[in-house]
């Protein structure tokens, strides 16, 4: 009988796996434009893409999954650019809110609702209220969301509950305090910048970077990201290996 981890030799450790993989789904514009289509085609496709997206967290074990739908910035773009995708906003939640409960993937949206059409509000308060049993996946949908508006949110926050403010007191009010901050971070489309993304939640996230276009992005794809990350060596500032040192200095 074959012995595959004599013991002599440690079997493999298992695959290190985020708990929180963010995600900047950029690229969509420029995928289209380069098959002569309108840059709305490629957010259509990109729904495609976030759904192989879903699936492929499921299978890794990811627990949280926050993906960057429309930016407090993203205003600034075209009005039909804005309309269509808002309007297909609205049809994915209609369609796919069943689907994805079915699935055991759990809804939730950050960002600043106000500005948001009441259609929308209530469909999104639908998603959010679907009830999901077990779930193996928490999706939080960043829309109408900037990280500055983030920040700012939490300060009002916790002024209006009158307490000093401290980096825990801001913690307590900023989006997701609940869960934790995101191990990974991946962004498509070629750019190496945050874009007003996650600015307090990625402190110590691991960036990932990839020229493919959203898109183009798939489980393939999902699995590179995630074995990226299962080679990065986590410091927080500490040195490998000392942990707590025991030299009188402030230890965090
Ligand atoms: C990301 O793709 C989707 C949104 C910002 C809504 P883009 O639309 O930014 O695509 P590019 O970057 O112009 O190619
Ligand atoms: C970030 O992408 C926002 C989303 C993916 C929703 P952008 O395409 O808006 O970012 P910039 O303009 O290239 O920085
Ligand atoms: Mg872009």
């Amino acid at each position: 009988m074959s012995n595959r981890n004599p013991p002599h030799r440690k079997p493999a450790a298992p695959a290190v796996v985020p708990r929180h993989v963010a995600v900047v789904m950029d690229g969509n514009g420029r995928w289209a434009t380069r098959r002569l289509l309108p840059r709305t085609a490629g957010h259509k496709y990109g729904a495609d893409a976030l759904k192989r997206l879903v699936r492929g967290c499921v299978q890794h074990g990811v627990e949280y999954l926050t993906v960057f739908a429309f930016s407090s910035e993203n205003w600034k773009r075209p009005a039909d650019e804005v309309g269509a995708l808002m309007e297909l906003f609205v049809q994915a939640l209609q369609r796919e809110t069943p689907e994805l409960a079915a699935q055991g993937v759990a809804l939730r949206f950050v960002g600043d609702r106000a500005p948001l059409q009441e259609r929308m509000r209530e469909l999104m308060r639908q998603a959010e209220s679907t009830p999901v049993e077990h779930p193996r996946l928490r999706l939080n949908v960043a829309l109408n969301y900037g990280g500055r508006w983030d920040i700012v949110q939490a300060a009002r926050a916790a002024q209006a509950e009158g307490v000093e403010l401290t980096e825990e007191s801001l913690a307590r009010h900023m989006c997701l305090a609940d869960i934790p901050e995101p191990d990974l971070l991946i962004r498509t489309g070629g750019e190496h910048r945050v874009s007003n993304f996650l600015l307090w939640q990625l402190a110590y996230t691991e960036f990932y970077f990839t020229d493919t276009l959203w898109p183009d992005f798939d489980e393939k794809s999902v699995a590179e990201a995630i074995a990226d990350f299962a080679r990065r060596e986590r410091r927080f500032g500490r040195v490998p290996g000392k942990t707590s040192p025991d030299n009188g200095l402030r230890v965090a």
